[in-house]
């Protein structure tokens, strides 16, 4: 856990030096606080015998110093002293709470900005696999109390760095003494570390259910239609109040071992305080001054040995977190993509998949033997049953995930070996699972080209069709469209997206059932626009509904993972296989419906 911290804070983050910085002026306060301290046995022999020479060692020791800086030995000097000693202690205190400050913020920044540096990047595979309110929570919860550490830390090792300067001159006060009260702090310190072993495991339980209580809450709220459409609020509620009641059992458990931890020190703190009165008095025959210097030592040091026995709780806690964000980082990193050196810029002839197979978790192939081309300038189709691997096949060429085996070729040089980001900017895509940002229209269109004026942003609506209802809205293209859009209807997400594919001006188009939930006449203004297009850009179109297809330069149908049937549309049809069985089948429905019309309105529709 400790190697997790080092690691991160100073290796990763670089922090190694602002830590050390806080160590350094908690050293100075540490001396200041001693000399402070030792000055309390003259000011105290001075107040009960004024006048009187010699005493303790300490208050010799300080006479002569004083002497030689020509001040001279008094009450007044003495106290003078200590004044500008308190005001520099406290001007340093104060820096060293600014830089703990900072270096704590700092790095809670960072921590959260490389772990979605790293998710960002990563491989989709990895991504797919994760549970999204685990991460959301990772980056939220678990990383703030992270950078905590460094606080808890910083204040232990500066506990511990005060706590060696009380001791070193209360040994100079009272050895005897000393040893009592150092012998009697280490037990009590040795005794806490069963309360430290049991937080550790509870804050592993804390975390966990916390990742649980995140992850049911963001499913409810994305899950909201189903939810309210299926009735289950109460059964999801329950199971969110059953993780809050979990979170509420574990942080109650922390904070009562450390409120037991509080009280036994306080406890402690008096027996040790007994025990030297009763020493000092009885056994050593120690002087008024001496004892109450030393008593005052130690009412000064029991509160940080308390501080630092109880902080150890708090890092224990911080140290669960910081070592579940660092994992999160190293496996997101581990899986990223090696990209090319290659830069892309336009598309010469085409692309080729050659002998590409492809599993997700390298068990079942879902695309199997997969040998096709599709040229520049030319639409390409790709159809087949669900599940067949279609969208598999674009995810491929957007390289969202590399071929188990086969290569593609882009212009004849492995995909590998191409810049991903020149890469990807080429292309526009319309996904089947469309995603849009909780923003403004023009947001949305012009994502990711702020450098894109109005006028091309509604020439790229225009072209999808979206201007119409967009300039419809309250707002026109202004218009805030909610959580994913959720403020639009199904097809108007669609437009959009094809909108802000178009606006891209990409050489390699990809719609995805980019146009299933258009109504008949969207759609065919849309193919009328791709028919523009045609020689300029090359199309790539996935869609189960045939008619979308039909001016396709090459269809493919794909079935199981495997290429069936490739050709245009009339010799496919022509084949008599398994495309002229959909075509038969949608084509039959059609003319169902258009019978039940006929039916209904008494004559030919
Ligand atoms: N991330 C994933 N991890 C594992 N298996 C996956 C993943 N995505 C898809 N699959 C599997 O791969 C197969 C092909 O899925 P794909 O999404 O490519 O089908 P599709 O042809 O696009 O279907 P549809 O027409 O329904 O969109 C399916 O059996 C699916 O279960
Ligand atoms: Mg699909």
């Amino acid at each position: 856990m400790y190697k997790d911290l080092w690691q991160l804070f100073s290796k990763e983050y670089g922090g190694l030096r602002q830590g050390l910085s806080i160590c350094g002026v908690t050293i100075v306060v540490s001396l200041l606080e001693g000399i402070n301290i030792a000055l309390l046995v003259p000011m105290l022999e001075t107040l009960a015998s004024p006048g009187q020479e010699g005493g303790h060692w300490v208050s010799r020791g300080f006479a002569t110093l004083f002497e030689e800086v020509g001040v001279p030995f008094t009450l007044g000097s003495i106290l003078l002293g200590l004044a500008i000693i308190v005001l520099g202690i406290g001007a340093l205190k104060y820096l060293r709470f600014i830089l703990i400050e900072r270096t704590h913020t700092a790095f809670t920044a960072w921590m959260r900005s490389k772990l979605m540096g790293n998710l960002l990047s990563a491989g989709m595979g990895h991504l797919h696999g994760q549970n999204m309110g685990v991460l959301a929570d990772e980056l939220t919860t678990q990383s703030s109390r992270a950078g905590s550490s460094v606080i808890h830390i910083t204040e232990i090792l500066s506990g511990i760095g005060i706590l060696v300067v009380y001791l070193i001159t209360a040994f100079l006060v009272a050895p005897l003494l000393a040893a009592v009260a150092l012998g009697t702090s280490c037990i009590m310190t040795l005794a806490m570390q069963y309360y430290i072993s049991r937080t550790r495991a509870i804050a592993i339980t804390l975390v966990n259910r916390e990742t649980g209580l995140q992850s049911t809450g963001i499913e409810n709220l994305n899950g909201i239609h189903v939810i309210k459409s299926f009735g289950i609020e109460q059964l999801r509620w329950d199971e969110f109040r059953n993780h809050a009641k979990s979170v509420r059992d574990s942080m109650f458990s922390i904070g009562r071992d450390r409120s037991r931890m509080t009280v036994f020190q306080e406890i402690g703190l008096f027996g040790i305080i007994g025990a030297i009165v009763f020493i000092g008095t009885t056994v050593m025959n120690a002087s008024i001054a001496i004892i109450v210097a030393l008593l005052f030592i130690l009412y000064r040091a029991m509160p940080r040995v308390s501080t630092l026995n109880v902080r150890r709780q708090p890092l224990a806690t911080s140290l669960v977190s910081l070592n579940r964000v660092k994992s999160s980082m190293d496996q997101a990193a581990a899986t990223q993509m090696i990209d090319g050196e290659q830069r892309f810029s336009d598309l010469c002839r085409g692309v080729e998949f050659k002998d590409i197979a492809f599993s997700y978790n390298g068990s079942g192939l879902v695309l199997r033997d997969t040998n096709f081309a599709f040229e520049k300038g030319k639409m390409t189709a790709i159809t087949g049953a669900s599940g067949a691997g279609k969208t598999t096949l674009i995810d491929l060429i957007l390289r969202f995930y590399d071929s188990t085996h086969g290569k593609i070729l882009v212009d004849g040089v492995d995909l590998r070996e191409l810049d991903l980001e020149s890469w990807r900017n080429s292309i526009g895509v319309v996904s089947q699972d469309i995603f849009l940002f909780n923003d403004t229209i023009t947001y949305n269109i012009s994502l990711g080209k702020p450098e894109l004026g109005m006028e091309e942003i509604k020439t790229a609506a225009r072209r999808a069709y979206a201007h119409d209802f967009i300039e419809e809205l309250p707002e026109g293209y202004n218009t805030k469209i909610g959580d994913r859009g959720w403020n639009l209807s199904g097809g108007q997400r669609q437009r959009l997206a094809l909108a802000r594919a178009i606006l891209r001006n990409p050489a390699i188009l990809i719609l995805d059932e980019a146009t299933s939930a258009l109504d008949s006449e969207s759609e065919r203004l849309i193919q009328s626009y791709l028919a523009e297009i045609r020689g300029t850009c090359t199309v790539i179109v996935v869609a189960h509904r045939l008619a979308t297809i039909q001016n396709a330069d090459k269809i493919i149908v794909l079935q199981d993972g495997e290429i069936a049937e490739e050709g245009d549309w009339n010799s496919l049809l022509a084949k008599n296989g398994i495309f002229a069985s959909y075509y038969n089948l949608q084509s039959g429905l059609t003319k169902n419906v258009e019978a039940e019309l006929e039916y209904q309105t008494g004559g030919p529709v």
